[in-house]
Formats: C-alpha cells, structure tokens, sequence
C-alpha cells in the first residue's frame, strides 16, 4: 500500500519522472554525462528543493519524548513547544518513543499535519536487545562468534521494529583500554581487528535488508570516548594521530564500509577540540576519506556540552561550530533550531551544509522506505505477535552460553556431577532476576531475567541450599538505583559459612549489578565490590572447593580468587535467559569457548592495559638486580588474564605451526598454517589466533596485533588443520606519511589459543 503523505501532487509526479527517465538512462548509457544520481539521490533533491530553510533545518532536529503522546495535546511548557514544532515540521527525529501506539500517534503528525509531510526517524538504544535481551556486548565479544552476534543484533532489532522503532544507536564500536570506564560494557573491548569484525557482524545484524524487522544502524561514538583520562566518563581525552587511526578508527571504517547508515560523535574532545564541533573527524575522516554518506547524530547534549568544554561562547556559537564541522543532527541541545536558521542568514554556516545534512537525512528515511510507508513499523498485530517470541528466547540464551568465558578449572571440578551432590548457593547476585539483564536494556522489564538458582534447579539429581552472604553493594552510593544497599554488612556471613560447610561443592555467584557498569558508572576500584571479597575468602575456609561464577560488566581485579578459588567462571551479565545458561556450562551441556576480548587487570595500577602494547625502549629485565627497565616494582607487567584466554571442557594442543613462504611480496599472499589436537575425551570448539608483530616500521608497531582467528569444532582426540592468509591488506597500517600502506621490513607470527601464543615464525615483506 502506499500512502500518499506528501501534499504537493507535484512532488508525486516529479518521483514518477525521475524514475522513468533514469531507467531510460540504463539502456542507452549517455557517457558525455556524469553518472546518474541515484533515483533516491534525485527524488531526495526533489524534496529539498520544495523546503523552507527552516524546515531543513528542522530535519537536523531530534528531541526527545515529551508527552502522554496518545492523550490531549499538551498546553504550555517544553513539551507544548516541541509538539508545536513537531507540527511546523522542524522535528527530524524523536528519542525513546516507542511502542507502535506512541510512534503512530507521532508520525501522524508528522505525516498528516505538516506542509511536507516528511516521516519521522524514532531511534532508541537498542544495545543489547529490546525486550529479550542478550549479553552485554563485552559478553557477546567473548564468543568470538559473528554468526551469533549477528544474530543476536538481529533479534533485537526484530523485536524493537515490531515497537514501531526504526533506528538503534548502536552498535558502540569504541575501542576501550581502560576497565575503569563503566561502557567498556557496551563495546567489544580492547582489539581493533575483533572489533572490527563484531561491527561488521552487529550492521548486518541491525540493518538486514531494510525491511520492518530490521533498523538502521548507528556506529559510536565517534570517535576516542573510550580514551578517557583515568577512566572517568566524559573526562578529557588527549591522544595520538597514531592511536587514533590505528587504534580507535578501524572499528569506524569497518561500520561505514559495512553499510551503517548513521555515526553518532561523542562527548570527549580530541585536539582540544570536542568531536561534536571537529570537523578532522566528522568531515575530513568520515565523509571526507572514507565517502560516508549517511548523516551524524550528535550524542545527547554534545552540542550544547561544547559551552562547558570552553570552546563556544553560547549555544549559538556551538550550532555554527557544529554544523560547520558536520554534525548532521542535533541530539537534544534545542541549538540548531534555535540558532541554526539565523546563522545561515548572518552569513556563519553555508546554506550547502544545511543541504548537505538534511539531505543526508532525508536519505536515510528513503532507505529505510518511510516515504513508502512512514507506517512501516507500526503494525500492532506484529507488534503482539513478535515481543518474547520463544525463537528469540532460544537465540539469546544460545548467545549467552558462546559469552561465558571459563578462567579456571583445577582438577577438573567443573562441570558439576548431576547427581547425588549438595550444592551450597551463595551471593545475593545468584537469586537476582534484573541485574543479569545489565546495563543499558532500557526497553526490558525488572525482573525478567532467569536467575542462577531457576538455572541450577533445572537439574534436580543434587539438593540445593541457598545463602545469600551479603549484597552486592554499590560502588557509588550516591547515585544509584537502590541506595540503600548496604557497603559494609557482614551479617549473612555465618549463614553462609554454614551452607558452604554441609556441602560438597559451593557456587558463589559474585560480582557488579546489572547498573553498576553503562554510561555514567565509572569505578576507581575495580574488585569485587563491598563485602564480597571477604565473603569469598571466609567461605574459601570452610570450604575450598568453591566454582566462583563472576557476573560483571568489566574486567575485574581478582587476583586473591585466581589464585586460591579452582575454577573461576566469567558469566557477564548474560541477559534474560542468563541463568539457564549458567547451569547448562556448570553442569558440561555447553562445552564453553568463550575467550577474554579485553585483559584482565592484576591490580587497577596497571590499568590501562592491553595485549598490543609497544614494546618501549627498555622491555626487559637484564638481570636479577636490574632496576632500570620498564616496571613496577610491587606488580608483573602481564596481565592477570591475557586478551584472548579461556579455558575449555576439552584440551587443545597446537603444533605444526607452517608458513607457505617467508617472503611476502608487493600484490602476493603468504599462508600460515597450524594443527590444533583435542586432547580430551569432549567435543568441543576453540577460537585459533594469529598474530603478528611488525618488528620496525616508519612509526612504533605494537608487540602483537591480532590479524585473524577462526572459531573451529574439534571432536575429541581430532586434529585439525587451520590456514590464515597474509598479505599486504593485513600488514598495512597508518604509517608515518599519515596513510594506510603496507611498510617492507621483518615480521614475526604467532598462532595459538590467546594473545600469548607461543608458536612462532617469521617472514620478510618487500615491495
Ligand atoms: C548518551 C549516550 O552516550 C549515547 O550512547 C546514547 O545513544 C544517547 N545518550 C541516547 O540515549
């Protein structure tokens, strides 16, 4: 059906003519000419030319939900003056409107009350599902697996288009360093080149094929959020052209080649200058180098936020500044359409970038078909039928047993024998139905996750005892969703001594709530917060035969728990089938294969800390008195748990380690191959990793970077062979002439099983 929204019949038939004359065009190709436009470029003109300057302007304006949107119009205030402007036609998009009833009600007005009738954008956070929700990003990182990440991205976009949304902001591809930031969460943690690929897998995920079960996709923020001094949200970011390109953009790069049709900058500066107003970033990298051609949405304030970081004199100031630098939306900070009209007639901002941005806009909604069907989303029917289908239960929970990362596994006390067993239960997180779902699951339900003890009571062969031991406790009592959660109460301890004592095997369940990481929760302490490291420790005596079950949002410093506890298990927080999952890889019905997408921390003195480091002037230790090397003196510098790490049910040995040539040359191709034995008795899967270490090069090079991986299936007592391909693609790099290319020089290989894979080879690339 289409709907006939636009007002001028003009319009209507300037779309039919464009399109005749285009398919014209393909059959008797007219080479004198530039290319054709494409139809949706010319039917995106033909509506351009038809607007006011405020109306274009209007595109550029996104607000967030303001009002009962089903009932009476509202009067005065805020919310009257944005229906207002919703019905002149200056909104472009709304924020967290959803539910097909509000969406609809919405885009009538704007569809049905405005001179254009230009259909509205409704975006939302779509970060890790909608209603079913999946691990947490970091989580989802872990699997390695971008099948199931794809996925995972395309159950939440199917359930958040049936809510009548057709935007997410996501997928968050900020490369991050620091465990401190509470969003490490959101993202796929600390590799350029795993990154790149999850954001690859979550765009196609989102995006599919256009059609109402999927959503555009919004790749963020762009760009250095994660650098952040001292891991503190929002502070000041102060980095290297170098690790700019070679760190942080690629994940970007990767997201706009796969299709994303939105970027959202970010809150940091960069250069003294915040990423909102710089136009090296939005403008020279983005639409400049890289031929982006969706639009940017600033993030939430960031426009107005540019007062603050000292770099506007007023709102004003920061409209011209960021239209100027190419941020296409303004994110509620009222500037552009307060501002943005006048500071095209006073000469400050070229009409052409209001044309630019709106016109990049109005794409993105013909992409999407909403001037087919603004309505395309908003189908009740759908919207009944499509919420909590079992499917996307089976999906998430599917996705959440590839997160779960094993650390530990001393005499092979995992998995739990099925039988005849008691099981001590301990830590308030293990009875908890909400803080599994994690942060940023704005669209979920308290309450809806499947706890640890529903997952464990799942078996019945073993008797089940609970203590809950003490809370889990907030790191900043001020802030927070429960205040008050108790930081120092020890009363639960003897119970849960008790418990631990009559049992054969304790599971401690222990780590951050669900909000205790996302936006806003950095920690300055990254251990087991409040009471439970003592919990730990006091159980441990009475009994030491303890599986500690880690639910959290970052890496953790646990070095007491690795050394003491005999198996350690990094659940995340998992989501709505979390619990199930849990039990299904304690009882050995899931063989895990997750491996660590970010280093784990001995203590949070060494943090920032990261596999692909630069190796310094003085690497090493020259003897046992040596003092002047890089190091601490109270702390290794290896990480407690290395990038790329994790155990399995099964055993893996490589060997055979085999390269085609040690000589790479301009437009050729190496391989490297590698066997890798199951040694066990157990199926099961490993994630095989090569790496590579450009020995020296125009500017720095890393220890290690990871240029390839393959999650294979090896059955027990079975070898299998896996071949990686080099060539100059996987060695190039942004060099010291500020470009991408491949530099002649020596280069080491390694493949193994994490980032500290011990077989090696080496080979010599000459142009
Ligand atoms: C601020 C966050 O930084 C961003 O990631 C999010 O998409 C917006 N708020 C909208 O909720």
């Amino acid at each position: 059906m289409k709907y006939n929204f636009l007002k001028h019949g003009v319009l209507a038939t300037l779309f039919v003519t464009l399109s005749c004359n285009t398919t014209k065009q393909n059959i008797v190709p007219d080479t004198t000419k530039p290319a054709p436009q494409s139809i949706i470029d010319r039917k995106v003109d033909s509506i351009l030319s038809l607007m006011t300057l405020e109306e274009k302007v209007g595109q550029m304006n996104q607000y967030n939900g303001f009002w009962d949107v089903t009932g009476p119009a509202p009067q005065n205030g805020a919310a009257a003056q944005k229906y207002e402007h919703l019905k002149k036609g200056w909104v472009g998009s709304m924020l967290n409107v959803r539910g097909v009833k509000d969406v609809k009600a919405l885009q009538k007005i704007a569809v049905e009350e405005t001179r254009l009738g230009i259909p509205l954008l409704f975006g939302y956070d779509v970060i890790h599902g909608y209603k079913t929700i999946s691990p947490i990003p970091l989580a989802e990182a872990a699997s390695w697996d971008m099948e199931a990440i794809k996925k995972s991205a395309e159950i939440g976009a199917a359930e958040a288009a049936a809510s009548g949304l057709n935007w997410t902001f996501a997928p968050m591809v900020d490369v991050a360093r620091d465990a401190r930031w509470g969003r490490v969460m959101e993202g796929s943690g600390e590799d350029p080149y795993l990154g790149s690929q999850i954001a690859i897998a979550r765009v196609h995920g989102f995006q599919g094929n256009f059609s109402e079960f999927n959503l555009a996709a919004c790749a963020k923020h762009f760009a250095g959020y994660a650098f952040a001094e001292s891991g503190r949200d929002y502070n000041t970011v102060d980095i290297s052209d170098n690790t700019l390109h070679n760190i942080i953009l690629p994940p970007f790069k990767a997201a706009a080649d796969a299709g994303a049709l939105t970027f959202m900058n970010s809150f940091n500066e960069l250069e003294g200058i915040p990423a909102t107003g710089n136009a090296y970033l939005q403008r020279d990298i983005l639409k400049g180098e890289w031929n982006f051609d969706g639009f940017v949405v600033s993030d939430w304030g960031s426009m107005a936020e540019m007062i603050n970081h000292g770099y506007a004199k007023d709102l004003k100031q920061a409209a011209q500044h960021a239209a100027n630098a190419g941020s296409d939306m303004d994110m509620e900070s009222y500037g552009y359409v307060k501002h943005l009209a006048d500071l095209v007639r006073e000469g400050k901002v070229d009409e052409a970038k209001v044309n630019d941005a709106a016109r990049r806009i109005l794409k993105v909604k013909f992409q999407l078909g909403l001037f087919d069907n603004p309505y395309k989303y908003c189908d009740e029917n759908r919207e009944k039928q499509t919420i909590g289908k079992k499917a996307f239960h089976d999906g998430v929970l599917d996705m959440a047993k590839k997160s779960i990362v094993l650390l530990k596994n001393e005499n092979n006390i995992l998995p739990l024998k099925k039988q005849g067993q008691k099981v001590a239960v301990i830590g308030a997180l293990a009875n908890d139905k909400t803080s599994p779902l994690g942060s940023w699951r704005i669209g979920a339900d308290d309450g809806t996750a499947i706890s640890v003890m529903e997952g464990l009571k799942q078996y019945n062969g073993n008797e089940l005892v609970y203590a809950k031991g003490a809370d889990v406790a907030l790191g900043n009592p001020e802030f927070t969703l429960n205040t008050k959660i108790n930081m120092t109460d020890k009363s639960g301890f003897a119970e849960a001594v008790n418990a631990a004592k009559g049992a054969d095997v304790v599971i401690m369940i222990l780590g951050e709530h669900g909000l205790q990481t996302g936006e806003g929760r950095s920690r300055s302490e990254i251990g087991l917060p409040g009471v439970q490291q003592e919990l730990l420790e006091v159980v441990y005596k009475a009994n030491p035969n303890i599986v500690l079950v880690l639910n959290n949002g970052r890496p953790l410093t646990i070095p007491w728990a690795a050394e003491n506890i005999p198996a350690i298990v990094e659940a995340w927080h998992l989501g709505t089938q979390s619990g199930n999952a849990i039990a299904q890889v304690l009882y050995g019905d899931h063989n895990p294969s997750g491996k660590l997408p970010m280093s784990f921390p001995r203590n949070v003195g060494q943090v920032p800390i990261y596999y692909n480091h630069k190796n310094t002037g003085r690497p090493t230790e020259e003897g046992p008195e040596s003092v002047f090397w890089s190091h601490y003196t109270d702390v290794h510098n290896s990480p407690l748990y290395p990038f790329g790490y994790g155990l399995s049910y099964s055993t893996f040995e490589y060997s055979n380690l085999k390269i085609s040539t040690d000589k790479l040359t301009a437009g050729g191709n190496i391989t490297v191959s590698v066997d890798v034995k199951n040694t066990s008795n157990t199926d099961g899967k490993e994630v095989v990793q090569l790496y590579l270490h450009d020995l020296f090069a125009s500017v720095t090079r890393p220890v290690r970077e990871l240029k390839g991986f393959e999650l294979t299936p090896i059955k027990a007592g079975q070898t299998k062979t896996v071949t990686f391909t080099i060539d100059e693609k996987t060695i190039a790099f942004y060099t010291a002439n500020k470009k991408w290319e491949a530099e002649a020089g020596d280069f080491k290989v390694y493949v193994g099983g994490s980032s500290d894979a011990a077989l090696e080879s080496n080979f010599t690339y000459t142009k």
